[in-house]
């Protein structure tokens, strides 16, 4: 989950098709909580990736052309599978902490959320740190998971994140909202938003009305 190169890479080793479109959220916006994607920055040198294997998409993937990394990948969590692993990424020892991390992720969402029939989503991105693989691919500073499991009424009811430098600390344990308030700071952005809570969208439809009615 945590392997993000795997997510471009599947695709060329498995005869999958990546597909650049303007829009995820409508491309393949069944890979977001409530249809919606993280924040996306504005910027030319980014892209907005669905990726299908076998005509079902498993990936939503933000990209960034500049960095040759992808700045976060969304997908629907459906139980404990086999993947593909692509180690190219991490630095030593560090892969065997999100290794573990990323089973006991698994297993508490196969615990508590599945049985409870919740959908999960997953998010799992990247921060750009300085340094280049081979002059080409810049080497992640920071890796980051988080994810939320939707009840019937589209609500956030079990969530959490995860947030490591890419060396050999263990990933830290954040609520949604921190790691938000962790990644406008390593992105650089005023606020950086990981999953809509449909608690949130009622403001969203009022400004919509105020906008008109300042119009009218
Ligand atoms: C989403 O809303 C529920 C219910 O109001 C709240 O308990 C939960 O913390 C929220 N989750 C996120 C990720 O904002
Ligand atoms: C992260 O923290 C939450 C809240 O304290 C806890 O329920 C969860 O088990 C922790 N997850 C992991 C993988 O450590």
């Amino acid at each position: 989950m945590l392997l993000l190169l795997r997510v471009l890479m599947l695709s060329l080793l498995s005869g999958g098709s990546v597909k650049v479109v303007q829009n995820f959220e409508s491309g393949c916006g069944q890979l977001f909580a409530n249809g919606k994607s993280p924040t996306r920055f504005p910027g030319p040198q980014y892209r907005q990736i669905c990726q299908t294997l076998n005509n079902d998409v498993y990936y939503a993937t933000f990209y960034d052309t500049d960095n040759k990394i992808p700045v976060y990948s969304a997908y629907k969590f459906e139980g404990l599978k086999d993947c593909t692993r692509l180690d190219k990424w991490y630095i030593e020892p560090q892969v065997s902490q999100w290794r573990v991390l990323e089973k006991k992720i698994a297993e508490e969402l196969s615990d508590q959320c599945l049985p409870k029939k919740y959908s999960v989503y997953i998010v799992t991105g990247v921060v750009p740190g300085t340094g280049n693989i081979n002059n080409r691919v810049k080497v992640p500073s920071h890796f980051w998971t988080v994810y939320c499991c939707l009840d019937n009424n589209n609500r956030c009811q079990i969530s959490s994140g995860f947030i490591g430098e890419n060396k050999k600390d263990t990933p830290k344990n954040k609520t949604v909202k921190d790691l938000e308030t962790d990644l406008a700071t390593l992105y650089n952005v005023d606020s950086f938003e990981l999953f809509d809570n449909s608690t949130k969208l009622p403001p969203k439809k009022q400004k919509f009305f105020k906008f008109l009615d300042v119009r009218l």
